[in-house]
């Protein structure tokens, strides 16, 4: 059994709607797209999963949020999309004969593959610690993980949240747990929260604003067991540290890894991702990869990088469907790396790099901050908390730039205004 198309794209997530809707822009004819997803839904905007789908009134629900509405274009129901199969994983690729094998036995042949199968959230077993299957341990990466966190924190009202990781899951959820009136600790293993991103001074205030809404952190340790009553619920979370804490529920995020197993050995990876030029081509040159599973050449950086953000996944779906559909007339990916959250009242933006040394502006005691990094002479990277429209352009404008900064002390001073007059 059978099918051929021109073009397949791999995954059912951000990067594909956004490709699907690329390629019916440029105009398609019925039958030559199929894309190919696990998920038993249509494409639909990830980051609301954290946040609207969890909010105890008026929660978000689809079809309201399925791809593209992020980025404010035309939203894609099921009743959209022509050609598709969904609720199929695909289980094995030959990119030398260009065939996909689905879990349902069906050989699915293209002439042009775009990979999108995003990321899988690490499980705790992979740290040593059992219990990820108990009913009340919650990941957060699909649709059927948000539901089920529903369902979890709706049995536990007034009860206590342990959550693992102070990356942007464990964040975004510990806002969302508090809102839906569940104490919370959270625990990981650095010395401040999104460790990742933020710098000491930053993480600061967002651990304090955290603490004023009743979260508890407990830092510089990880779990080391669960406790299970007889129905192999989690009852308590055992730290390294030796404390033990009571739990009626458990989310975790503690990172993920990009889903490139169907084509380790035949595509070249890189950064633990699949390796692609500035076209989005992978090492074949009848096979794209975008989104969360690429790894791809930050012209700004001068460097390969891989990165878990929905507007690269929304760009490079967008640019590799050019890529494809107008060769000669499509540059290099000439990407400006975007990261953004929003918390409680909160919400801050983050373009380019966080390399070199910071420095710091604003009001930290206020509700507008941020912070540039300088990197060999250079701004690299901008931070603003709090920002308007017309300032977040603005310190995505200056990034982009890369100015040349002599002295720090007089960058410090200047603030916001440095990016508002560049
Ligand atoms: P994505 O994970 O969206 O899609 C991958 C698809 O491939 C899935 O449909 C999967 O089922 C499918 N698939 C994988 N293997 C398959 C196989 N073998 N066969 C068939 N199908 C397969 N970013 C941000 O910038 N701001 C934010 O606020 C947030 N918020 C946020 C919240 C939550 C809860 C998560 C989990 C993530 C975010 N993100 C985010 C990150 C952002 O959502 C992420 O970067 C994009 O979804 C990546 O898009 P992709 O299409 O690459 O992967
Ligand atoms: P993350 O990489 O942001 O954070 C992982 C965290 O796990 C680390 O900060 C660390 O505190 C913790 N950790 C690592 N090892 C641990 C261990 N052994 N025990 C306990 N804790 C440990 O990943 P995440 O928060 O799981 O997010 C998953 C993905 O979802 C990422 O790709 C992220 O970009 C994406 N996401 C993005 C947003 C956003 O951009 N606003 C929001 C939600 C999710």
């Amino acid at each position: 059994m059978g099918r051929a198309f021109l073009y397949v794209i791999l995954g059912g997530g951000v990067a594909a709607g956004y490709a699907a809707l690329e390629f019916t822009k440029r105009g398609l004819s019925p039958g030559e797209l199929c894309i190919i997803s696990e998920e038993p839904v249509a494409p639909y905007e990830r980051p609301a999963l954290s946040k609207g789908f969890l909010l105890p009134e008026s929660p978000a629900r689809l079809p309201a949020f399925h791809t593209c509405v992020g980025a404010n274009e035309e939203r894609l129901t099921p009743k959209w999309y022509k050609e598709h199969v969904l609720g199929t994983r695909v289980k094995s690729a030959d990119v030398r004969r260009r065939t996909l094998l689905t879990a349902t036995g069906e050989t699915i042949s293209y002439k042009i593959l775009i990979i999108a199968t995003g990321a899988r959230a690490l499980k705790l077993e992979e740290f040593g610690v059992n219990g990820s299957e108990a009913e009340n341990v919650c990941y957060l990466r699909d649709l059927a993980d948000a539901n089920s966190l529903v369902n979890v924190m709706q049995s536990c009202a007034g009860g206590n949240a342990v959550v693992i990781g102070g990356g942007y899951i464990g964040m975004e959820c510990a806002a969302s747990l508090v809102i839906n009136k569940i104490n919370v600790t959270m625990v990981f293993p650095e010395e401040h929260c999104m460790a990742r991103l933020f710098t000491p001074k930053m993480a600061s205030y967002y651990e304090d604003y955290y603490q004023s809404k009743g979260v508890k952190f407990i830092k510089g340790t990880v779990l080391s067991s669960f406790e299970f009553d007889s129905s192999g619920k989690v009852t308590a979370v055992n730290l390294r540290d030796g404390s033990r804490l009571p739990a009626d529920m458990v989310v975790v995020g503690i990172g993920i890894r990009p889903n490139t197993s169907l084509f380790e050995g035949q595509l070249t990876l890189e950064k633990g991702g699949i390796k692609v030029n500035g076209k989005l081509q992978t090492s074949n040159n009848s096979v794209y990869a975008v989104g969360d599973v690429a790894a791809f050449p930050v012209k700004l950086f001068g460097e390969t990088r891989r990165l878990e953000h929905v507007d690269l996944a929304r760009k490079s779906a967008k640019h590799a469907v050019t890529a494809i559909l107008e060769p000669e007339k499509t540059g290099e990916f000439d990407y400006l790396p975007f990261f953004y959250s929003r918390v409680f009242a909160l919400s801050w933006q983050f373009y380019g790099d966080n390399v070199g040394e910071a420095v710091h502006f604003g009001d930290y005691s206020g509700s507008t901050f941020g912070a540039y990094w300088i990197s060999k002479g250079h701004l690299v990277g901008s931070f603003l908390e709090g920002g308007t429209k017309e300032e977040y352009e603005a310190i995505a404008h200056a990034t982009r730039l890369k100015p040349a900064i002599e002295d720090l002390a007089e960058l410090e001073r200047q603030g916001l205004n440095f990016a508002l007059t560049v």
